[in-house]
């Protein structure tokens, strides 16, 4: 048996449940700079060929040779050789898996959200208090990027005063024959709020890691993408404890020049930030006057994936604090629900 200390340093023994688009293209890449702490003992995908594909990565990049194949995602669960789970499923599904999955005695990192609905979403983090010994991360990216965590250093140094808006841009077209948007769960909309709440968690997340906890919100919203149902247009407004104010505008369904858009302003009284991906500039004074303070671009910027597996790892091992906790999650996904809560009953909706 390991000892203390060499099981510590022991790659984690994984098992990937939901072998489709976001494992191939967004955790492989992490995965593989990740390979002295990851192994991946079985696949599962209900598509054996998808299973077979990850399974071969996993044997050339992550050291894994004789990584199983399976169609059961039971199975997986069952396996005494499986430390933990990789959950990167249909948003449906995921509340399900994940209790199934604990319920087993498996460590879990889950793709967000973390469940269909505002409900599904409580339950689960209720039902997870009785489970201690289990990590639960919940893979939302956006909680582990370098560029945010710089913008935080800056804020709470003073460096653009008292913050008091920030206004959110995330603007791009929902392409459906090709990539995520191609997925038929995406586009029969079997969780409520269309691409808004796939995709704008990413945003509800990035609100509270730059303004803090939300209690207020307004917002109006708009289907206009021809094939994906629910929604994909919204323009919402909310207030922060803190006493700042900001927006997200979040159109999924553009065709403009700017294609895949996505920026953040920050207004300070003595400053403000403008936030791209990787890339922050710090400036002071305004219009003619203003001038760039600092500029800090992220060299390794990947969005954040290789910070959640790195967290996931280390929770396991070292019981390092997890920082995309369900509870943070819920949090996320409180935004985006409550959201949809304004808008069909067009009001403003306290937190
Ligand atoms: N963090 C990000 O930036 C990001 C980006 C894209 C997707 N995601 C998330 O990743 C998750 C998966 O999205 P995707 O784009 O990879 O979808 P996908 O459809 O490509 O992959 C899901 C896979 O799950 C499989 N599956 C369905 N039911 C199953 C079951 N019962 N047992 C085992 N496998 C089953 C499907 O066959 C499919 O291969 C979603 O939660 C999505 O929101 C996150």
């Amino acid at each position: 048996m390991a000892g203390a200390k060499e099981k510590k340093a022991e790659p984690l023994k994984l098992g990937i449940i939901g072998s489709g688009l976001a494992v191939k293209w967004l955790h492989w890449p992490a995965l593989k700079k990740l390979n002295d702490k990851y192994r991946v003992v079985v696949c599962c995908d209900i598509d054996p060929k998808a299973a077979q594909e990850v399974a071969r990565l996993a044997e050339s990049d992550l050291n894994s040779p004789g990584c199983r194949v399976s169609t059961d995602y039971r199975e997986v669960l069952a396996a005494d050789d499986v430390e933990a789970v990789l959950l990167s499923l249909p948003i449906h599904l995921t509340s399900q898996f994940i209790l199934d999955a604990v319920r087993a005695g498996k460590h879990v990192i889950a793709e967000k959200p973390l469940a269909a609905n505002l409900e599904q979403g409580r339950e689960l983090v209720d039902t997870l208090r009785g489970f201690t010994d289990t990590k639960v991360v919940i893979a939302e990216n956006y909680h582990y990027r370098n560029d945010f965590a710089k913008v935080k250093e800056w804020m709470a140094a003073g460096r653009i005063g008292q913050p008091f808006l920030i206004q959110m841009v995330s603007r791009f077209w929902t392409e459906t024959s090709s990539g995520f948007s191609s997925t038929p769960w995406r586009q029969d909309n079997q969780y409520r709020g269309g691409i808004f709440a796939d995709a704008g968690v990413h945003q509800a997340a990035a609100l509270r890691e730059l303004g803090g906890e939300v209690e207020q919100l307004q917002a109006f919203t708009k289907s206009v993408h021809p094939v994906m149902g629910g929604l994909d247009t919204v323009v919402l407004n909310l207030r922060f404890r803190s006493g700042a104010v900001g927006s997200l505008v979040f159109a999924g369904a553009a065709k403009d020049q700017a294609g895949g858009m996505v920026m953040t302003d920050i207004l300070g009284s003595g400053g403000a930030i403008h936030l791209t991906r990787g890339k922050a500039v710090l400036t002071e004074g305004n219009g003619k006057e203003a001038r760039v303070v600092e500029e800090y671009n992220d060299p390794d910027h990947d969005g954040g994936y290789v910070g959640e597996f790195e967290n996931f790892y280390r929770a396991i091992r070292e019981n390092a604090p997890v920082v995309a906790s369900v509870e943070e999650a819920l949090k996320d996904w409180e935004i985006i629900m409550r959201a949809l809560d304004s808008a069909e009953s067009r009001s403003v909706v306290l937190l």
